[in-house]
């Protein structure tokens, strides 16, 4: 979903709209005329520097809606995905990510289109071509077995199976490996998910709960995030749950701690503690972004780590064991404005997740008595490599100490520099002008520069892209 979009030239889109697509992305017919637009093939790539291959080019989406069956007995998943989108170029055909899964039935616009599997990509040859601008729909009929992604320096991401269901979690990327999807986060769309999974088994998802149905021993349950979300942050959890429905401040705050652990042990005690978390950090950022809340507990030795998943971050019990301790539920709580409600337009600008989630962190922990941020951001500032810059990190060092920690020492620095009047109106702002958009580094020092009043390019220079100790 793109918030502004350049107008079509009517006459091209009429003279264009009933031509038929081939397969090399040609037009059909030879244009008499050289200068009109010809069709072509949608990129199989969203074009990020640092993952070329990640997500497509030639659509928007605007919104998935799921509707998935799930056996756990047999790892089996089918599903079928309504995707509306817009086409960005005049379209004879486009990719969506799909790993591990086969389509068994396409239709864009309600005819049949062709389709072919290219490794982790699905090849889409609608019946006729779309024109530049032409809002569409496409419904994939899919299923299989479906398989995590390995990444050599990132680990694992997105489906893995567990003893009584699976869950879906990862980033940069996991979508593709439940359903077909534009898997970048420059294209947030909406997101609708039914799910189907046995009698007594709990299946969580993103977003304000809906119905649920039971039928002949399958449970449907329903999930629904009306703001757009980075295909990174969405998720599913299956498996026997304590799910608690509450609300916060008049929203749905649903947590869910797994039947393993106690009902009333850390993880619960950690996980009670979003509402009150959530509340501080609003002070501090401006409105809640989402219409609900909550959190998700996973008790399974390959998660060691915990993610933003829009509106009900997910958290590997590791951060729970042998402490009730909720610093991690405020970084995955601060994320909600930074990272999720306002996103990235391209992964190596992670800085503005990483660096601004941990000096959430840091204001909580300031906030509850524990150490001041001044004294965290000393603590980091004292012996740190300077060496990573914290804007262009590279693909190896994307969740590395110069993303989150001069990532937050950044923040303080800037903090430091133009004084906490500008500095906390900016914290604000920043959210509320950028809410369900996209952004980049160069976006957040224009930000800076128009919050100050002043030329900030030394500065972030020095904090982001420098290879030494900035003085301070
Ligand atoms: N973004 C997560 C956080 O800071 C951490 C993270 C990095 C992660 N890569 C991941 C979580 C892969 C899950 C899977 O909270
Ligand atoms: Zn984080």
């Amino acid at each position: 979903m793109r918030r502004a979009r350049t107008a079509v030239a009517a006459v091209a889109v009429l003279a264009l709209a009933g031509c038929t697509a081939d397969d090399d992305g040609g037009p059909a017919t030879t244009p008499s005329s050289t200068s009109a637009p010809s069709f072509a093939a949608g990129a199989e790539g969203a074009g990020d520097p640092y993952f070329p291959t990640y997500g497509n080019g030639g659509y928007d989406v605007g919104g998935y809606d799921l509707k998935v069956r799930y056996d756990p007995a047999g790892g089996e998943l089918r599903g079928t995905a309504t995707i509306t989108a817009t086409a960005t170029q005049a379209l004879s055909r486009f990719n969506l990510d799909l790993a591990h899964l086969a389509a068994s039935k396409v239709t864009v616009d309600g005819r049949a289109a062709t389709s072919r599997a290219d490794g982790n990509e699905l090849v889409v040859t609608p019946a006729a071509g779309l024109a530049d601008g032409a809002a569409f729909t496409v419904v994939v009929e899919y299923g299989g077995r479906p398989q995590a992604l390995n990444n050599e320096t990132l680990g694992v991401g997105g489906w893995l199976r567990t003893k009584d269901g699976a869950f879906a979690l990862g980033q940069p990327e996991s979508a593709s490996t439940w359903f077909p999807v534009n898997d970048h986060p420059s294209d947030k769309a909406t997101f609708s998910l039914a799910i189907t999974v046995p009698d007594g088994v709990q299946a969580i998802g993103n977003g304000v709960p809906g119905a649920r149905r039971t039928v002949a021993g399958w449970t449907t349950w329903t999930w629904r995030e009306r703001n757009p979300l980075a295909s990174y942050l969405a998720f599913v959890v299956i498996g026997h749950y304590r799910v608690k429905v509450g609300t916060h401040d008049g929203k749905p705050m649903i947590t869910a701690i797994p039947e393993s652990l106690p009902a009333n042990g850390n993880a619960a005690r950690a996980l009670g503690r979003t509402g009150e978390i959530v509340d501080y950090l609003a002070t501090q950022f401006g409105p809640y972004p989402f219409d609900a809340s909550g959190g998700v507990v996973l008790d399974d030795d390959r998660v060691g780590y915990a993610l933003e998943t829009q509106s009900r971050p997910v958290y590997g019990n590791t951060f729970f064991r042998g402490q009730a301790n909720a610093t991690v539920v405020a970084h995955e709580l601060a994320h909600q404005w930074f990272g999720d409600s306002v996103s990235l337009r391209r992964w190596q600008d992670i800085w503005l997740n990483e660096g601004f989630a941990t000096y959430g962190e840091w204001l909580w922990q300031e906030h509850q008595g524990e150490r001041t941020v001044q004294e965290s951001f000393d603590r980091a500032y004292a012996s740190f490599d300077w060496t990573v810059p914290t804007g262009d990190p590279g693909v190896d060092n994307l969740f590395g100490d110069a993303v989150y920690l001069r990532g937050a020492m950044t923040v303080q620095a800037l903090r430091h520099a133009i004084g906490d009047d500008a500095f906390f109106a900016l914290l604000k702002s920043w959210p509320a002008e950028h809410r369900d958009g996209n952004v980049t580094t160069e976006d957040f020092i224009a930000a800076a520069e128009k919050a100050s009043g002043r030329d900030l390019g030394d500065f972030f220079e020095a904090w982001l892209f420098g290879d030494r100790k900035p003085t301070y």
